[in-house]
């Protein structure tokens, strides 16, 4: 198996795909699938365009359906929620499909929406993921982060080490035989410094500042918690995802 590390969507290769893609955005994108997968939502439909979202959910009734939009950390409205992970309970997302579209998340999941496998991680689902990888070996695992606006996003890159070096741990892998780029050894480093002091992390990070100035204290804290949600989005068709 070898990884590579892609900290944005504009900086993943477009002229080859992967066997594996895994889509992380740590703060919230990610983070929130997982939870709403595992509080019993049918499927998450991601879209990076909030227009084709409106139409595609019109064909699903109402009581089936649920529209999540978040732009500039902020919830879309005629949307019915935005991208707080701690929305996405049992009692509201039950059995329903959940229309999505994020800033930068669901513009990712598109970037690599052609690849054989698609699956997303965040913190809390970092464990899921690494079985995931462990048990099937793919030949190639691109670990894509999906930055802001282009930009490096921390986060992301930290929970992309916190996958390579558990392979590396539990898989008995040297980081000889598991590194495809460099970014591969950056993101192992940079997990290691931080890895028992994550909020700390994303309170400096920007987008984390940018959600502290919205009140979201709360979900910083919950997208830190490690490896709590046994669950694994996976796509099963491009831009679906459901739980494995
Ligand atoms: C994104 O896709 O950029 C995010 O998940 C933003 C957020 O809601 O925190």
């Amino acid at each position: 198996m070898k990884l590579f590390v892609h900290h944005t969507p504009e900086l993943t290769p477009v002229e080859q795909l992967p066997d594996c893609a895994v889509v992380i955005d740590v703060l919230r994108a990610t983070t929130t699938i997982a939870t709403a997968l595992d509080a019993g939502a049918d499927s998450v439909q991601a879209f990076s365009d909030i227009n084709r979202l409106m139409q595609a959910s019109e064909a699903w009734l109402p009581e089936k359906r649920l529209r999540a939009g978040e732009r500039g950390g902020e919830k879309v409205e005629g949307c019915d929620l935005g991208n707080s992970p701690l929305n996405f309970t049992a009692e509201i997302v039950t059995n329903k499909r959940l229309f999505m579209t994020t800033t930068n998340g669901t513009r990712a999941l598109e970037r690599v929406a052609q690849s054989p496998t698609v699956i997303t991680a965040a913190q809390v689902n970092c464990q899921a993921a690494v079985n995931y990888l462990l048990e099937k070996k793919p030949a190639t695992v691109w670990l894509v982060g999906s930055g802001w606006q282009g930009g490096y996003a921390i986060e992301d890159t930290a929970c992309a080490g916190a996958i390579a070096l558990s392979l590396l741990e539990q898989g008995s892998l040297s980081l000889e035989a598991i590194t495809g780029n460099d970014e591969v050894v950056g993101a192992i480093a940079l997990y290691s410094q931080w890895k028992n002091n994550l909020v700390e992390m994303f309170r400096l990070a920007d987008h984390g500042q940018r959600l502290l100035r919205l009140g979201c204290n709360d979900d910083l804290k919950y997208c830190a918690e490690t490896s709590i949600l046994d669950v694994l989005p996976i796509q099963k068709e491009p831009g679906i995802l459901v739980k494995l």
